[in-house]
């Protein structure tokens, strides 16, 4: 696979088109615009874009809870998938957030997307529960995931 140059970086509100487009690719059931929105302009959230100069290719979201970031979103490009653009985007909120000594990190993830659950165990998350019949067009469960906070 040819290697690419990527710049992590924060979303703004003009990212919206290219969030909004991965998303209908990457998901059977995708977020909408507004939702990105929202979750942009908290400022308790931490969302993060890979751009291939001005080219969004991928992106994270995440919320700060009282004991936890919650990685409320995560998707590349189907063209630009297993390059490591997801493990950037999450290593990147590791170090951004690192020393937050009271914040682990939790998501819930389809139990049938094994991909993404190698992914996130190759990242230090563990299996944490089941949420029965959480996503609500399929009534598929979801595994809850886990990770410890991050020392800096
Ligand atoms: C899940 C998802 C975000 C992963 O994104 P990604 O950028 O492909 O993830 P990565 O490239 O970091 O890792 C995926 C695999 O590619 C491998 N990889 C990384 N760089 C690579 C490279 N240069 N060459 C070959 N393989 C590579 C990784 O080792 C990893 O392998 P694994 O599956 O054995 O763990 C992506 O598939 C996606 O958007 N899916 C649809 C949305 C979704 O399901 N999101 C998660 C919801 S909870």
């Amino acid at each position: 696979m040819t290697a690419i140059a990527v710049e992590i970086r924060p979303l703004t509100l003009a990212d919206l088109g290219g969030i909004e487009q991965i998303e209908r690719r990457a998901y059977r059931t995708p977020w909408s615009r507004s939702m990105f929105a929202s979750e942009l302009g908290k400022q308790t959230s931490i969302c993060l874009g890979a751009f291939e100069g001005e080219q969004l290719i991928g992106y994270v979201v995440n919320s700060r809870y009282v004991d936890a970031w919650h990685v409320m979103n995560v998707a590349v490009d189907p063209d630009f998938q297993h390059r490591g653009m997801a493990t950037r985007l999450l290593e990147r909120l590791f170090e951004l957030t690192s020393g937050d000594q009271r914040r682990g990190y939790t998501l819930e993830v389809r139990v049938s997307n094994l991909d993404a659950i190698r992914l996130y165990e190759r990242l230090g998350f563990q299996r944490h529960g089941i949420r029965r019949g959480y996503y609500t067009d399929n009534r598929e469960d979801a595994l809850i995931m886990w990770k410890d906070p991050v020392a800096r």
